[in-house]
């Protein structure tokens, strides 16, 4: 259920991190004062009272790590570990005080030896060291100063008890086919945690090479960044893996498991050594990893020109995991949904889901990990940029399960993909093991010539081979980073106002405002200052040709070549703008997508779907003339459009079904069914055809059986019958699957032999299906046990309690139970999830943002005011909160004429 969120977490990444007030540094330029011996008296407080000599929460500079030696055992079953590493450091500035990341780690010993003593072996000299916890840091203050230029190393020995929840070095556990229980440990660093396994530089900007050693038990394996080139036997039968020096990479990256998983490799065309591992009994799931991540490593070695620089690559499937995925260099790790495919149980689109969770991670093996980002506020480009991988790779490497776009695709679109792809190859050399910011992308893009190119006679991207696009039109050079700026400082997406008047085609743009209507009083304010330059793209009636423009004053004319009936803008939906057309604008596309929708092309069709329920909430179109536009879906070709205006015609049922509106949620069941029952008709309970085709039939007998359409129940009943009679033996169609237990679900029989079948199933894909047809039961008490059970953490684990919620929350006999819950069940939350935590935000937004009375919206913000009071405020509040009042806006609007247009319609 992971993937249902992932919009949410995307939108989310940058306030997940702690940032300091000022976010901007570059690299080691500033050299921070030793504010200690300036002015001691305004510090910080340690933990034993003395003064802690460093004020900011970013590290001083003067003092940088060049290489870790990392020695680790833990203890599986004690559940705790103790460490120790050397830190070979190089002082830029003379100082008296090394300031270090540690968090919640017991530091025993500390020493520092200096280039001399090591050379003539002197032990080394006792620190002392101070912590600062509410910043996370610690100080080791030296005898003597330390001399700007001069290496020294620094020996900590420390240790701690492995973590509970899912950051730092924690323990997992999972269920063996004989029903015991293993314990596992595992690290997850991004964005600070690394610090809390080691004492550690622990900002992206410092990196260094790492040494890595693991002690464990014989019946354990060890695995980390690198490959293993040694084992050594110690006292007590246990053995200590040394593992290869790593290439320069920042402390998020780092990474090492301990644990008695199994595995299948197979080897790239360059030679890298790919693995997948995962426990033992699920090993069988292991297969579709390995064949999309050879094909994906591949692909990216040739498409970035850059090898792969380790010599392995590991993707393993942890039992317990916040996130989706995670790309430590050399060793992925993954949720168990998001790597392995069971053929029998894992659908189409948990094929889709594991593939672009694949090409996404190994994309961040360049983009983040080899060219990392100075700081966390550019961490946007880091996940957009291996999102919109995700889309040229698996287009390339598996074409029939093409998908999406991104602000990078609008960017490709007007670069052309050949000088985007220079660019981006400039960018990874230029800046290989160092830091980034997006301007230098920005810059790559504009001035994509590499030195060799020039030196070998190769071409840059002004020479005949560029095809063609936005900047070979204006035929000038364009500053990458003028446009996209106007993309990335300001908030929120432009709207294109376009109006035709003959051969005149008047284009204005505004500030696009979900929400905020023209008569509203603060859309003036809204608006003011907002500018963007946006390549904008357009077909017409009289040719198959694509013009373009770039859009970078408030309002625009163009002629057209040629007298022409209709325009669209935004070519194949590249664009990252919304298009309204004024006047006869949306009539005349209407009355082209009746007589022949083929006139224009499929990703336009579902952009005009897209932009028409988009101003629908913008106010600017009328709910009537969007569901105008979808009546040709009847005849529409393209599944991926069809399913886009499914999508949108589902989501307002849900909406008036979980409003208990009984009069339009029935007649919208009866027009859903009405319309779409000849292509529901047509759809067999298999998994035959192409990925589409698939994905399709599971959208609509999923439709089907949730609007209680008799043939569907019937067939879904039928199965689940002859799948419990065979005590969860028979093989039903994975696409259909879902639909099958759900409708099994709503028997006390059914719900509770699925949740027998929960608790013994090896699938995560199935597991997920099945937990997902429980929370649809219409009993509460039902529900209640649900939750109760993911709070235990045993049958249902933490890991999946977010979507649990969001789940029961979707139901309308649930919504208001999982609302309730999380109100009271606060603070038992919080001991399991961090506040700024993935879950705790699809939690708080999975439970509320689909309210949409002023009832409910006057109860979610007294409640959001009583946590801000007791200090804690989360982003997401703010954003719920403005969503309810939207729904609340979008049914004052809508609702008569929803009403009225399903009178006339069925
Ligand atoms: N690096 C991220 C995970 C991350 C981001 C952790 C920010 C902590 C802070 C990883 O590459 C990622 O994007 N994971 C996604 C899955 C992906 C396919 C979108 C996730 O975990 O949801
Ligand atoms: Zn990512």
């Amino acid at each position: 259920m992971v993937n249902t969120h992932r919009k949410l977490i995307l939108n989310i990444y940058c306030s997940a991190i702690i940032l300091p007030q000022i976010c901007t540094c570059s690299q080691f330029t500033s050299s921070s004062n030793d504010q200690y011996n300036e002015n001691p008296g305004v510090f910080p407080v340690a933990t034993n009272g003395e003064p802690f000599p460093w004020r900011e929460l970013r590290l001083p500079t003067k003092v940088i790590p060049l290489h870790y030696d990392l020695f680790v055992h833990p203890n599986l079953t004690s559940l705790d570990f103790v460490a120790s590493e050397k830190i070979e450091v190089l002082v830029r500035d003379t100082t008296q005080f090394i300031i270090l990341h540690s968090h919640g780690l017991e530091i025993m010993n500390a020493t520092l030896q200096s280039e001399e003593d090591l050379r003539y072996k002197k032990s080394g000299e006792k620190l002392t060291v101070l912590s600062y916890p509410a910043h996370q840091q610690i100080a080791l203050l030296v005898p003597e100063k330390l001399m700007a230029d001069l290496r020294y190393s620094v020996a900590i020995d420390f240790q701690a008890k492995l973590a509970d929840g899912f950051e730092g070095f924690y323990k997992s556990t999972y269920r063996t086919l004989g029903g015991e229980t293993r314990t596992i440990a595992v690290t997850d660093f991004e964005p600070t945690h690394a610090r809390m396994a080691f004492p550690c530089f622990d900002e992206p900007l410092f990196k260094a090479n790492f040494s890595i050693k693991i002690r464990r038990e014989s019946r354990h394996i060890a695995l980390s960044n690198m490959p293993k080139v040694k084992t050594i036997e110690r006292e007590g039968g246990l053995l200590e893996d040394h593992f290869e020096t790593t290439v320069k990479m920042s402390t998020y990256l780092v990474a090492y498991i301990v644990c008695d998983f199994a595995s299948v490799s197979g080897t790239a065309s360059s030679g890298v050594k790919v693995s997948i591992y995962a426990s033992p009994d699920k090993w069988s799931q292991t297969h579709y990893a390995l064949e999309a991540s050879l094909k994906l490593l591949d692909f990216y070695e040739n498409y970035f020109n850059i090898h792969y620089p380790l010599p392995k690559l590991d993707l393993v499937a942890i039992p317990d995991f916040e996130s989706g995925a995670m790309e430590n260099w050399g060793l992925v790790t993954y949720r168990e949904t998001s790597l392995l495919f069971d053929p029998k149980t894992s659908s189409t689109s948990d094929k889709l889901w594991v593939t672009k969770v694949i090409a996404h991670e190994l994309a961040h093996q360049w983009f983040g990990n080899l060219v990392t980002m100075e700081w966390w506020n550019d961490i946007w480009l880091n996940e957009g940029f291996a999102t919109y991988m995700e889309l040229i790779s698996v287009n390339v490497t598996y074409p029939e399960l093409q998908f999406g776009a991104c602000l990078l695709n609008m960017l490709k679109d007007f670069l052309s993909e050949e000088k985007f792809k220079k660019g981006i190859i400039h960018y990874l050399k230029k800046f290989s093991y160092r830091n980034a910011k997006n301007d230098d992308l920005w810059s790559s893009l504009s001035n994509s010539c590499l030195e060799s190119d020039f030196t070998s006679g190769g071409f840059c991207y002004s020479d005949s081979k560029t095809t063609s696009n936005t900047l070979t039109f204006l035929e000038e050079n364009v500053e990458v980073k003028d446009i996209m700026t106007t993309w990335t400082r300001q908030k929120g997406i432009p709207l294109v106002v376009v109006e035709q008047e003959g051969r005149l085609l008047k284009l204005r743009q505004e500030r696009f405002l979900n929400g905020v209507f023209r008569d509203d009083p603060e859309w003036g304010a809204l608006q003011e200052r907002y500018l963007w330059h946006i390549p904008v793209t357009y077909s017409t009636s009289s040719s198959n040709a694509i013009h373009r423009h770039l859009l970078t004053s408030k309002t625009d004319t163009l002629y057209l070549p040629e007298k022409t009936s209709w325009v669209k803008l935004n070519v194949d939906s590249n664009g990252y703008y919304i298009v309204h057309y004024e006047a006869h604008g949306w009539d005349q596309l209407i009355a082209v997508l009746n007589q022949n929708h083929t006139l224009l092309r499929p990703k336009d069709r579902i952009g005009l779907i897209h932009d028409a329920f988009q101003l629908v909430s913008a106010g600017r179109l009328t709910l009537d003339k969007a569901l105008d536009l979808t009546h040709y879906l009847q005849h529409e070709t393209s599944i991926p459009a069809l399913l886009q205006g499914l999508d949108y015609l589902e989501s307002f049922y849900h909406t008036m079904d979980r409003r208990n509106i009984s009069d339009i949620t029935e007649n919208l069941k009866c027009y859903l069914l009405q319309y779409f029952k000849p292509v529901i008709d047509m759809q067999s309970w298999s998994d035959e055809g192409s990925v589409w085709d698939r994905r399709l039939r599971s959208s609509l007998l999923k439709l089907a059986c949730y609007l209680n359409y008799a043939p569907c129940i019937r067939k879904a009943t039928e199965l689940f019958s002859q799948w419990m009679e065979s005590s969860g033996k028979l093989n039903i169609p994975t696409d259909v699957l879902k639909i099958v237990y759900s409708v099994g679900a709503q028997t006390t029989e059914g719900w509770n032999y699925l949740l027998e079948q929960y608790g013994l199933s090896l699938s995560g894909a199935e597991k997920n299906k099945i937990l997902y047809a429980l929370s649809t039961s219409k009993h509460q008490e039902k529900l209640i046990k649900l939750i109760d059970l993911g709070m235990e953490g045993k049958v249902i684990k933490t890991q999946d309690l977010a979507s649990l919620l969001y789940a029961i929350a979707r139901n309308p006999k649930g919504q208001q139970l999982a609302w309730n819950f999380v109100k009271e069940n606060w603070t038992h939350l919080l001991e399991r999830f961090e506040l700024s935590s993935f879950p705790m935000r699809i939690i708080i937004s999975g439970t509320t943002s689909h309210f949409s009375s002023k009832d409910e919206l006057q109860e979610v913000k007294l409640f959001f005011e009583s946590l801000q009071t007791q200090g804690s405020y989360l982003e997401i509040f703010q954003i719920v909160l403005e969503t309810i009042s939207k729904n609340i806006k979008w049914l004052e609007k809508n609702l008569p004429s929803l009403r009225n247009w399903l009178l006339i319609s069925i």
